[in-house]
């Protein structure tokens, strides 16, 4: 069942690693024939789209978001031949692709800084250049633990050149029109060869100005404006995500008038809050951030997720949150990065499967479309050992055999996990064989999130609970409605719940995990007081009934 909103409100979205996915032609490295071999996996888990981690050409110094050729394929992923291949494959079994677009840098390594660095004739102030790096001194330093500023020096030239992450990575200056032509011709390049859409990277610092942090300046939205108008000219349906790492309320004006600008924006500040809410038992920290986001316009979504590639950024709380983050989840100097954790979701749940299933009901019930990130789906494990965010980049489990049925190399391009999450103790073989795994709960959970047409298109209200550990959320669109209660706390809960909104409607028991004493799945109750029984860290999603009253 889908609601009449746009086919990527109703999505789950699933964020891939080339790299670590399954490797085809047994280098040691994933690559796309490989996603090719895997995408029955990816398609029987009930997603829609698979967003893949940059695959153009990189000296791999920021795995692959340092681009030296935006319309070819890194070499380890295989060639254009293969991309389009997987585009097709995907299509036949109803998957979309997106990919990263990287606007913000390339990296030092692409023909276009080379020739600036030089001052080659029509490249010469591509990126952004100054004598003096005592300019744009209010904009923040990203990567705080690698990187002393946002300028370096480059002996070639002679001047400093402006970046916003790694200094390998110079900014492109969209002052200019040719840069601005020439990614539109990137851009125009993957939607011929028929990609759905795009990730865009780091979009909130495209511009640089004098006085400001040079953050979410009203160029960027001129630039992004001009750029959607250009998409839409191509391929009106793409699937445009934007990167805005950012407050709601500075966030919200990428999402334009509602048409102009991105139709998707990842919801940073969420994230971390469902996290300290279950780390305090509480679903205060929820509530907060929800009263702090701005209704957006209706053709627009935001996008949930509780990990991905990088670290579990604490950008976007205060400093007494990111205290207790770093204690809580980050007991060890080597778990935390810049400003954040580099961590998945299994080990910071400390593998519990209570906790691991009862964060997957929010993020399938919060307002968005949610995104899993490879590997979640089973539990995978880190390994904070490895430098930067490798340790959650790690390459993908499959079976207990060499190589994990990830590689035959037996050299693969990064170890896998050791000790409990060890490939012989985590795979997908084992999980397809054990009808309680986690594998087999995850495509349910999405199944039924995927039934109601409220979940995703609807319209979503977090509504008062009469006990502070339950995150009770409705959803409402049309005939469907959800009731999804999520309770925090490690211990039992027990309220009766009004929901004025649905009085008078029967609302069924539908889906739930740690019932306590009196609720069973099929249970039917007066929508007037919903009785809620919920063991430790238990949920329960209600919906209404066809029954008649
Ligand atoms: C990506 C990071 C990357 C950075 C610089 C981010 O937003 O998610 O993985 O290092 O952009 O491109």
């Amino acid at each position: 069942m889908t609601s009449d909103a746009p086919w990527w409100k109703d999505a789950v979205l699933y964020e891939l690693y080339v790299r670590a996915f399954r490797d085809a032609d047994g280098d040691g490295h994933g690559d796309l024939r490989g996603v090719i071999e895997r995408l029955d996996y990816v398609r029987d888990l009930g997603v829609d789209v698979v967003w893949l981690l940059p695959i153009s050409p990189s000296p791999l110094r920021d795995d692959g978001y340092d681009v030296s050729d935006f319309t070819a394929i890194h070499p380890d992923y295989g060639d254009l031949d293969d991309f389009e291949a997987l585009l097709v494959a995907a299509h036949e079994r109803g998957l979309k692709v997106i990919t990263d677009l990287v606007l913000n840098h390339t990296s030092s390594d692409h023909p276009w800084f080379q020739a600036s660095r030089r001052r080659a004739e029509g490249k010469d102030d591509w990126y952004v250049w100054t004598d003096d790096p005592q300019r744009y001194a209010d904009a923040r330093v990203i990567f705080t633990d690698s990187e002393a500023s946002n300028w370096t020096f480059d002996e070639v030239r002679g001047q400093y050149y402006w970046h916003r992450f790694f200094h390998h990575q110079p900014d492109l200056n969209y002052d200019n029109p040719d840069v601005r032509s020439a990614m539109k011709d990137v851009v125009r390049f993957w939607l011929d060869l028929g990609i759905d859409g795009f990730r865009l990277d780091a979009i909130p610092y495209l511009y640089e100005r004098e006085g400001t942090n040079c953050e979410n300046l009203s160029e960027t939205h001129a630039f992004l404006k001009e750029l959607r108008a250009f998409i839409d000219a191509i391929a009106p349906d793409a699937l445009l995500l934007g990167e805005v790492n950012q407050w709601p309320d500075d966030t919200l004006p990428y999402f334009g008038n509602g048409f102009d600008e991105m139709p998707l924006l990842f919801h940073f500040p969420v994230m971390p809050r469902v996290w300290k809410a279950l780390a305090e038992g509480s679903a205060e920290p929820i509530r907060w951030i929800l009263d702090r986001t701005p209704a957006i316009p209706p053709s627009c979504q935001w996008v949930v997720f509780l990990r991905n590639h990088d670290e579990l950024t604490l950008e976007m709380v205060t400093d007494e949150e990111r205290a207790f983050m770093y204690g809580h989840y980050a007991p060890e100097p080597a778990m935390r990065l810049n400003v954040g954790i580099r961590r998945r979701l299994a080990p910071l749940c400390d593998f519990e499967r209570p906790r691991i299933e009862l964060l997957h009901s929010i993020l399938m019930t919060l307002p968005g479309t949610p995104i899993i990130y490879y590997g979640d789906e089973i539990g995978m494990g880190d390994d904070v050992r490895l430098p930067d965010r490798n340790g959650v980049r790690t390459p993908m489990q499959w079976d207990d055999g060499t190589g994990a049925g990830f590689s035959r190399s037996e050299r693969p391009f990064a170890p896998f996990p050791a000790g409990s999450s060890a490939p012989e103790h985590v795979n997908v073989a084992a999980a397809e064989r054990d009808p309680d795994s986690l594998l087999h709960w995850m495509r349910a959970l999405i199944a039924t999130r995927k039934d109601h047409p409220a979940l995703g298109g609807g319209t979503f209200v977090m509504l008062p609970s009469p006990d502070p550990a339950l995150a009770v959320f409705l959803s409402t669109h049309h005939d469907d409605a959800v009731v999804a209660v999520h309770n925090l706390a490690a211990a039992p809960r027990r309220v009766d719940l009004a929901v004025p909104a649905l009085a008078g409607r029967r609302l069924e028991l539908g889906f739930g995990g740690r019932l306590g004493p009196g609720a069973e799945i099929g249970l039917e109750a007066l929508a007037e007081a919903l009785p809620i029984s919920l063991g430790a860290h238990g949920y329960a999603w209600w919906w209404l009934s066809e029954a008649t009253p």
